[in-house]
């Protein structure tokens, strides 16, 4: 086994997963501004420190994603938060993508950007600790006319691409082709956009002669969409995911791992225990954890506030969704 292969393994030690932690500026600033936090570097800062401050959550965490800022920032304890995450045995990993912006071909969809200067970027982010890196493009779901092929096609180019400069500078690729839960289309409807979109994905991979061995993929659950007026139960989240997963993923590749994608804290987590225990019975052949950022921060943020008297409180309540959603694991 490569370097490459046993660190994107060890991002599935049992009864661990992910937290992603890189939201962009601009992402971060809307997120904390719904807790009615005022943010800033500074205050961005506290929010990041809220979470990897936090007590043993190396129990739980084999990495976390982190945006480009933050590799160079320190924690409250006045140790840059690379050295401190990974001495605690938690890879940190980078967003290295440039967020998104509307597919000229297809105005209504979005591509995502940042590959012109890749190469470097990647070169320094190695430098300043990363371990592994991510990739999220976009896909929409309108009715039966949206996502276009051309949109699947395009990111999934731009994935493929974004692999293999990763791979080539020595760091594990997560491609993270998130099927959005926005839109009234059925679960049915889901888990067929989900199947085309990794099939799309994996055929690119394959004429890039990426190596699977070091892929992780994230990727969302089939679900109804947010405005179907429909919830799901776990089982049947579970029996749609499986069933698109197993149709389109390469037993090859090191892992998969699930966005929580707007799903309720709750839901992310009798999803993921749905799925683990389906994925058992159908002989997936992969390892699967979890690589959430909102359904591991929410209940936390709205306990923080902002406030610094309130971060005991918080993170109490992040280790404990922590912990539930680590035990969906088993
Ligand atoms: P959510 O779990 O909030 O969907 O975020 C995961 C992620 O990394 C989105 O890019």
């Amino acid at each position: 086994m490569t370097d490459l292969v046993a660190h994107a393994r060890s991002l599935f030690a049992p009864g661990k997963g992910i937290l992603a932690a890189d939201e962009s500026v601009r992402t971060a600033t809307k997120r904390l501004a719904s807790y009615g936090i005022a943010t800033g570097p500074e205050m961005r800062r506290q929010y990041r420190d809220l979470f990897f401050g936090a007590e043993s959550i190396e129990k739980h965490l084999s990495g976390i994603i982190l945006f480009p800022e933050t590799l160079l920032e320190k924690g409250n304890d006045g140790q840059l938060f690379t050295a401190s995450l990974a001495a605690r045995g938690i890879a940190p990993g980078v967003k290295v993508d440039g967020g998104t912006e509307p597919f000229p071909e297809s105005p209504d969809e979005l591509i995502t950007q940042g590959l012109l200067d890749l190469h470097d970027r990647l070169v320094e982010y190695k430098k300043q600790g990363a371990l592994f890196t991510k990739w999220r493009a976009v896909i929409r779901i309108d009715g039966d006319t949206l996502p276009s092929s051309m949109a699947i096609h395009e990111n999934a180019k731009r994935l493929a691409s974004y692999a293999k400069e990763v791979q080539s500078v020595g760091l594990v690729p997560i491609l993270e082709p998130e099927v959005l839960l926005e839109g009234k289309h059925s679960r049915a409807r889901a888990r067929t956009v989900i199947e085309e979109t990794l099939n799309a994905l994996f055929s690119v991979l394959a004429e890039h002669a990426v190596d699977r061995a070091s892929v992780v993929l994230k990727t969302a659950m089939a679900l109804s969409g947010s405005e179907s007026g429909r919830v799901d139960t776990p089982e049947e989240v579970a029996e749609d995911t499986l069933a698109a997963l197993m149709a389109a993923v390469p037993s090859q590749i090191a892992g998969i791992v699930f966005l929580s994608g707007g799903q309720t804290p709750d839901q992310a987590t009798a999803n993921l225990a749905a799925i683990t225990k389906h994925a058992r019975s159908v002989g997936a052949p992969w390892p699967l954890t979890f690589s959430y950022a909102r359904a591991l921060q929410e209940e936390s943020l709205a306990v923080w506030k902002g406030k610094e008297e309130q971060v005991p409180a918080a993170r109490e309540a992040f280790l404990a969704r922590l912990a539930k959603v680590s035990a969906a694991l088993t």
